[in-house]
């Protein structure tokens, strides 16, 4: 196996040498653009683990491994304009830099280079990674589209959130693992049993994210801080934040939830302390250390030599702790 750097490596040599037509501009250059500014690269690294882990070679998952994080900049140009987000990764979101028709354009086409990429993997396993991921793709949509509406829904359940999520983000994860597995050649146990280690830790990832968007540092988390608590999302901390108030901060809190005019500058911080006067923090840390644990447990599920599940659990260990 090698180390979490060198798999990186390996991805960023590989996005760095895509090749972008230079006509029409405002289609292509918003690509290059967002797949230049970086990001984590979580779920290409995993594809090229999950590939050597289960025996196989992980250059012959780079394609693939590529594909997959072209489709997860593709969601992140339609979700900043759902979300009306501004700042990503430290930069102006594309619809921002340019406008939301480019966003949605060149989200169409990092969809359709996502899905060229991922299907340039070896004939013999093109059927079932294509598979996997149309299945995850329609998924994500769903999710995302749980999560717009939710926005608006009075009534959310934990439950429903963690559907949600599952939906909008965690199945990525898991995706990005099978097809390694698959990749590789794995059998179909070893790889629904990765799959589910990698949407364990999409639900603790994808919580975290939450908690980062109320307490992290904008300069480091690359995005602007409360823009979940201005969207109203349904996030755990809100959902948590309604079934726990009483008296005063129930009714603050559900007058800042239906002011629609409300500034940016006083409702993200008096959301943020009702959250801390409710110790939703501390909840939120205790279900995001719950699913890691879930994501560890099931390593030992997955047939993979010693120093392989090693790699693996160091890179659960390092998202639990991150602050971007
Ligand atoms: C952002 O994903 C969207 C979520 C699912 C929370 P990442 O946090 O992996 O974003 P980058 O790619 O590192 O910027
Ligand atoms: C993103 O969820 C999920 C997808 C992009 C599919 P968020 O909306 O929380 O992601 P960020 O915080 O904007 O990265
Ligand atoms: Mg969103
Ligand atoms: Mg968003
Ligand atoms: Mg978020």
């Amino acid at each position: 196996m090698l180390k979490f750097e060198e798999y990186l490596a390996k991805v960023n040599g590989a996005i760095s040498a895509i090749p972008y037509p230079a006509e029409p501009s405002q289609l292509y250059q918003p690509i290059a653009y967002t797949m230049a500014l970086g990001g984590k690269r979580l779920r290409p690294v995993l594809t090229l683990m999950a590939c050597e882990a289960m025996g196989g070679e992980a250059d012959a998952a780079l394609n693939a491994a590529v594909g997959l994080e072209l489709f997860h900049n593709f969601t992140l140009l339609h979700d900043d304009v759902m979300d009306k987000a501004a700042v990503r990764r430290g930069q102006p979101t594309v619809h921002r830099r340019w406008n939301e028709n480019v966003a949605i354009l060149s989200g169409d086409a990092m969809l359709t280079l996502a899905t060229q990429y991922v299907a340039r993997v070896d004939a013999a396993v093109l059927q079932p990674v294509l598979e996997v991921f149309n299945t995850t793709a329609m998924e994500i949509y769903e999710g995302q589209q749980w999560d717009m509406d939710y926005e608006l829904r009075a009534e959310v359940t934990e439950a429903d959130y963690i559907e949600m999520i599952r939906l909008k983000t965690s199945v990525l994860l898991g995706c990005a693992c099978k097809v390694g597995a698959i990749i590789a050649g794995a059998d179909e146990a070893n790889a629904n049993a990765l799959y589910e280690v990698g949407q364990n830790l999409g639900l603790a990832f994808q919580l975290q994210d939450d908690v980062l968007d109320v307490w992290g540092d904008e300069a480091t988390f690359g995005k602007e801080i409360g823009g979940d608590i201005m969207n109203n999302k349904k996030t755990y901390l809100l959902i948590n934040a309604l079934n726990r108030a009483q008296g005063d901060d129930l009714g603050e809190l559900r007058r800042w939830i239906t002011d629609e005019y409300a500034m940016r500058q006083e409702k993200v911080p008096a959301v943020r302390a009702i959250y801390e006067r409710l110790g939703l923090r501390q909840l939120a840390q205790e279900a995001i250390a719950a699913y890691t644990q879930k994501a560890l447990d099931g390593l030992a599920q997955v047939d993979m030599d010693d120093d392989a599940r090693k790699e693996f659990a160091e890179f659960i260990n390092r998202l639990v702790n991150r602050s971007k």
